[in-house]
């Protein structure tokens, strides 16, 4: 049995054991959903201050179809948009909730979200880090390659974004070979490298040398929510880093692509490869669902 962890902040603080243990329920639930209400009654609070689509409708839906209940918080007509301390309104929503999912700019927000709260407090994206979005990705690869991932080499192109920082905790923790070309100045976390580097992880400049040889070719965005106004600059600092057919040809033959969505075709990635055969960024998508299920049954089931 593995340590039930109080939340699900980061990759970097939960064992190996622990995340192959929720990718192997994540795999469990999609192949025969519960039908028992495992979280009947069960309640769980969600905080976006910033736009979502899958992370918002895959908790809520995934509370729903496990028998309990989401509630969206907004902001704008909550007390938080007059001034509410975060540490008041997590202890507050302690009392109400099981557990609190938290979409926010600064990592220390969720941070301090979760010292103040009783509950679990899960990571719904920081700028910092996007945890569950890289738990469905891995959970991809397996279903692409078999479940042992130390044998996998992944390609991340572009920025150096809180998808690449999870991307890295995951490789610490997980033991596959990464891979990442970013352009100068567009790095990761320098610590969340730093430790990552360690463990084995390849920093490259150039797009072709982190894809040689790979199974997994994966990118984001280039301008990050948050990060609007530098888009000007960022197209034209990342106009060698779109994934396209070339690119893709020096992975192996039979890699696949991911990305987290949305995404800006004929920006980080051509429309040929974002809707080729090779991808599977749908499959990614739906993988949000039995994970964030996964997560949230290994928190309050
Ligand atoms: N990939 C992802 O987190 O999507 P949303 O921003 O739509 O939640
Ligand atoms: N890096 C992107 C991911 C969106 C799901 C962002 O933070 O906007």
């Amino acid at each position: 049995m593995t340590p039930r962890a109080s939340g699900f902040l980061d990759l970097a603080s939960h064992e190996a054991g622990h995340l192959v243990h929720l990718l192997d329920l994540a795999a469990r639930i999609k192949a025969a959903p519960p039908r028992d209400r495992p979280l009947e009654g069960r309640s769980l609070a969600m905080i976006f201050h910033k736009a979502s689509t899958r992370t918002r409708a895959s908790a809520e839906v995934g509370m729903t179809q496990l028998g309990g209940h989401a509630l969206m918080i907004a902001r704008a007509d909550s007390q938080m948009g007059r001034g509410e301390s975060v540490a008041d309104t997590a202890r507050v929503l302690s009392c109400y909730a099981d557990a609190i999912l938290v979409r926010t700019f600064a990592h220390d927000v969720v941070v301090e979200f979760a010292e103040a709260a009783s509950v679990p407090v899960v990571n719904g994206l920081t700028d910092l880090l996007h945890p569950c979005q890289v738990m469905a990705d891995l959970m991809t690869v397996r279903e692409e390659f078999g479940p042992v991932l130390a044998r996998r080499r992944v390609a991340w192109i572009g920025d150096g974004n809180n998808m690449a920082n999870s991307w890295l905790n995951a490789s610490r923790r997980l033991g596959f070979s990464l891979r990442l070309a970013c352009p100068e100045g567009y790095e990761p976390d320098p610590g969340i490298l730093a430790a990552a580097e360690a463990e084995g992880a390849e920093m490259f400049r150039n797009p072709a040398e982190a894809v040689a040889g790979a199974d997994v070719v994966t990118t984001d965005v280039w301008a990050s929510m948050g990060q609007e106004d530098e888009q000007r600059d960022r197209k034209a600092a990342f106009a060698g880093f779109r994934v396209d057919e070339e690119l893709m040809a020096g992975a192996r033959p039979e890699a696949i692509f991911l990305h987290c969505l949305p995404v800006h075709r004929g920006e980080e990635a051509t429309a040929a490869v974002v809707d080729g055969s090779r991808s599977r960024v749908f499959q990614e998508a739906e993988n949000r669902l039995h994970v964030v299920k996964a997560i949230l049954l290994d928190l309050i089931g």
